[in-house]
């Protein structure tokens, strides 16, 4: 495998998709002229070129291509070139109706979307890498070609495929991860329901049967489809290093957006590209900005830790409303600047949009972009060159990374486990309860990096294990060892259940936590949508109203019993408990909290888990506003940024520091409803 190239900006990627083949080639000058304007320094192009690029089997065609590539070269836009294998042109679909996908009934879908392709098909592969290479070899030394992007999204449309060529690649997986199918049906725990298999060929993907399939059947089916994309993109890598050594390849990831888990295990996928790129929409309508910005902050917060804490790349982001949801929200005015850097202060050094120049036919043709149907006379376009002014001026603070004190572990191959409808309860999404607490953290001043459980945590000082279903039996004992040495641990409802197969640990839950906690769950008890019990302290002082979950639940002797439920078929039972250990303290919440209960708990564990020479200037405010706050770091310096999503203005503790935005000085700030702040400070 050829060395990796890692990204290495000297400005602030600002820019997005621009696809010169929607629009006549008198355009194209005039685009990218207002494009220069907003200060757009990046532009990726090519996403799904693949019918102009290949107009038949033995036709090329590459001209076009070379004179969008020129336009945008004499500007000094830099190119991010897709390798455009996302959708193949229909030719190819119709000549090999074998690579088009089938879902799980069976049906082989039809020509006339995107992305349909069979991440397993051997014909789809082969053309594909004919595309990559003749691409790389024709732009290895283009001027302005500074990434590659192989293929968009994969597995947005495609994560899973039911034909024939997926069957014998899951067989092959299969039998590299088992060996022998002895293991394999020990594993799946094949015995129930007459499950076990006499050999690797009877074994088939999951599609529809009469009730359930075996849960660890479709997780393991579920691992199977995400390292087949993941073959997909390193093939494509593999080409474009064998053609284009040093030039940084990525891919972009979808990670955080709305409610869906995904189908990729990007912690498994990050190794592989030269620079973490993420795409993130907020979805849904909801009056209260700040609720936008929390998904933002879930997403950011997501990609940084899948890249170990390193910048990362904003490959997609809306510049107003999308074309996808049910009712699509346009940004009001100030609000794209606001979106735009709460990435920025959460360790991405790219800002790029989907899309730069708004179509007008096509499935996109209503969703947003910098230079909208009304042309460069607009607002979406005025905003736009001001953030692109602003963003340059942030170039400074490249390389710097996001100063975090806690880690909140995620894994998805522990949401996808929960997702499988056999479990107590399916009334919420795998990551509704790291969410709730991600929301509570971020409120309560912490800057919070989602990491995987197998990741070195030695540096945080709290860490938040939220619904961790599946996990290896190591992680308690890891987790106790930090707590010795004075870290925090904060378990939630459904840890520690099961094993890498799903099995469930005996003796009681949370299973792989019971000795750290010191606790004993003897029944999990969920609660129905809507229906809350309240947890009081012993003085009775209510603390938080339990959702969603409770068990049956006794702590040991010298476990502390925060709260107890009040009322209800468990009243009197542990609803909150600490165990101490060593110079370090561990609380089990066997329960989802409501959100001011959440926030109440973070908060009190979070200001014993700061260094008591350090308290957060920012916490009361950040829990008391709708103020965002977060702190990138480089040398000595120290960037503070501050955003105030809300309509109030505040002011901020002082600082001593100028803000690189406006070069004001910081010594009293205020910071009014709707402005963004960047100050440059020396850090402690
Ligand atoms: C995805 C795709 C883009 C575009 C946007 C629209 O993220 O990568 O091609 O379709 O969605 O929001």
């Amino acid at each position: 495998m050829a060395e990796m190239t890692r990204w290495a900006p000297d400005r602030v990627a600002f820019g997005g998709d621009w696809n010169p083949e929607q629009w006549p080639v008198e355009e194209w000058e005039a685009q990218v002229r207002a494009l220069d304007q907003a200060k757009v320094n990046l532009a990726r192009v090519g996403v799904f070129s693949w019918s102009l690029l290949q107009p038949g089997p033995d036709e090329w065609d590459f001209a076009w291509l070379d004179h969008a590539m020129a336009l945008l070269h004499e500007r000094r836009i830099d190119v991010v070139l897709a390798t455009s294998t996302a959708s193949p042109p229909p030719w190819f679909s119709r000549m090999h109706p074998e690579s088009r996908v089938i879902d799980e009934r069976g049906y082989r879908h039809e020509i006339g979307s995107r992305q349909n392709w069979c991440p397993s098909s051997p014909v789809f592969r082969q053309a594909s890498l004919t595309l990559v290479r003749r691409l790389a070899e024709r732009y290895v030394d283009h001027p302005a070609l500074r990434m590659w992007h192989t293929n968009n999204e994969l597995g947005c449309h495609n994560a899973e495929c039911f034909c024939e060529h997926s069957a014998t690649a899951f067989r092959v997986w299969l039998r590299d991860r088992y060996r022998t199918i002895a293991r394999l049906n020990e594993a799946w725990g094949a015995r129930f329901w007459s499950q076990s298999y006499a050999s690797f060929d009877e074994v088939a993907p999951p599609a529809v049967s009469t009730t359930f399939s075996n849960p660890t059947h479709v997780l393991d089916w579920r691992r199977f489809c995400s390292d087949a994309l993941l073959a997909q993109h390193v093939a494509e890598r593999e080409v474009l290093r064998d053609v284009a050594p040093g030039i940084p390849v990525t891919t972009n990831f979808m990670i955080g957006t709305g409610n869906s888990v995904g189908r990729s295990d990007y912690f498994r996928w990050a190794a592989s590209v030269d620079v973490v790129a993420n795409d993130h929409y907020e979805v849904g309508w909801d009056s209260s900005e700040a609720r936008l910005h929390e998904q933002r902050a879930w997403s950011a917060d997501f990609t940084r830790g899948v890249a170990g804490g390193a910048p990362w790349f904003l490959m997609e982001h809306a510049p107003s409303g999308v074309n996808w949801q049910t009712v699509n929200r346009t940004r009001p005015p100030g609000e794209l600047r606001r979106a735009t850097m709460s990435y920025l202060a959460r360790g991405a050094d790219a800002a790029c949009f989907f899309q730069l120049v708004q179509s007008t036919s096509g499935a996109e043709k209503y969703h947003s972009a910098i230079v909208p149907h009304a042309g460069t006379d607009s607002r979406a376009f005025r905003e736009a060159c001001a953030l692109g002014e602003e963003v340059a001026r942030l170039a400074e603070a490249i390389g710097s990374t996001v100063h975090a004190d806690t880690a909140m572990l995620v894994d998805w191959e522990s949401a996808w486990a929960l997702q499988h409808p056999t479990m107590p309860s399916n009334g919420f999404e795998p990551f509704d309860i790291a969410k709730a607490a991600h929301r509570a953290l971020t409120r309560a001043g912490a800057t919070v990096d989602m990491r995987h459980p197998r990741d070195d945590l030695s540096s945080y000082r709290f860490v938040v294990v939220p619904g961790l279903y599946l996990c290896d039996d190591e992680l308690g004992d890891r987790l106790e060892a930090m707590a010795r040495k004075g870290a925090r641990i904060l378990v939630t409802c459904l840890s520690g259940i099961a094993d890498a197969t799903d099995r469930v640990r005996g003796g009681g839950y949370p299973g792989a936590f019971r000795r750290l906690l010191g606790v004993r769950g003897e029944a999990f008890a969920p609660l129905p949508a809507g229906r809350t019990v309240a947890a009081v302290s012993p003085e009775g002082a209510g603390l938080y109203q339990g959702r969603f979950w409770q068990e049956e639940l006794t702590a040991d002797a010298e476990t502390e019993v925060l709260a107890r439920w009040n009322d209800g078929a468990w009243a009197g039972q542990p609803a909150l408990t600490r165990r101490s250990v060593g110079s370090g303290f561990a609380w089990y919440l066997p329960s989802i909290p409501d959100p001011d209960g959440f926030l109440a708990l973070a908060r009190s564990i979070r200001r014993g888990a700061e260094p008591s020479s350090a308290p957060d200037p920012f916490a009361d405010l950040v829990a008391t506003t709708d103020v965002e706050v977060v702190r990138r770091r480089t040398g000595g310096v120290e960037y503070v940024f501050a955003l105030n999503h809300g309509d109030i203005d505040v002011t901020l503790p002082a600082l001593e520091g100028r803000d690189i935005l406006t070069g004001q000085s910081a010594a009293s700030w205020k910071l009014r409803a709707g402005d963004v702040r960047v100050i440059r400070t020396s850090s402690s």
